[in-house]
């Protein structure tokens, strides 16, 4: 179980994100929404330790998500995926996959090569030459070497065409399907991740606006009044 109480994130005075509880069980598929500095990035920041609350707790299987230890939380099991291609454009598929599997097992390429099919035809190639999409599954490969529990994804979906955000949201629900990854996907594009998730919460100004099933929010008539 990843929980939040009463967390509270700021950033000098400014408050990011303002009372947030939620309990996720094992497994869930939670998207997150809200307009642009709803404090979507703060709360994954948050979940892996990259931020230190002002106040409440952030707890991982019963045990504090210790922030400044974001190394040892991805041991743990939660692994982040930041905003943008987070690849060694340098280096090939195959020395991506490895560096991120550096401290775990590292057979575990031929399961993601099974998923990302396309990562094992371009297992030779330097990562900085591959399409955003494929430098997308390849940054999700190298999440996903950790073997996480959790898989924390922040705008997974930018500058990919429709397509290539429909393969991507249909690997995601795979891996959370045959692998049992919990997944915590923010994302601008609703109606696409709706589809995904089986929760939805959405921020506003740092708090929570809505939380519920993906099947209330996109049955709601005025889905967009809650932005
Ligand atoms: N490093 C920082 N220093 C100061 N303020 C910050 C910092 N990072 C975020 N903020 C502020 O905190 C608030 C929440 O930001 P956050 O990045 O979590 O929003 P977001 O929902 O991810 O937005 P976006 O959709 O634009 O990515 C915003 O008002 C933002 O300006
Ligand atoms: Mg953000």
């Amino acid at each position: 179980m990843l929980e939040t109480r009463s967390l509270v994130a700021k950033y000098g005075t400014l408050t990011a994100l303002a009372d947030i509880s939620l309990k996720l069980e094992p497994g869930v598929r939670l998207g997150v929404f809200g307009h642009n500095g709803a404090g979507k990035t703060t709360l994954l920041r948050c979940l892996v330790g990259a931020h230190a609350p002002a106040s409440g707790e952030v707890e991982f299987d019963g045990r504090p998500v210790e922030a400044g230890h974001v190394a040892t939380n991805v041991r743990r099991g939660i692994a982040f995926v930041p905003q943008g291609h987070n690849v060694f454009p340098n280096l090939s598929t195959e020395q991506n996959l490895r560096i991120s599997g550096l401290l775990f097992d590292q057979s575990f390429m031929a399961e993601i090569l099974k998923i990302f099919p396309v990562l094992a035809e371009r297992r030779k190639q330097r990562a900085g030459s591959m399409s955003g999409g494929e430098q997308q599954m390849l940054a999700l490969g190298m999440a996903l070497m950790t073997q996480p529990k959790w898989l924390l994804l922040d705008e997974p979906s930018t500058g990919l065409a429709p397509v290539i955000v429909r393969n991507v949201m249909a690997r995601l629900k795979s891996i959370n399907e045959s692998l049992g990854t919990g997944l915590v996907i923010v994302e601008q594009n609703v109606p696409a991740t709706l589809k995904t998730v089986d929760r939805a919460l959405i921020l506003k100004s740092g708090r929570v606006v809505f939380s519920g099933t993906a099947e209330e929010l996109s049955g709601s008539p005025n889905l967009w009044e809650w932005f």
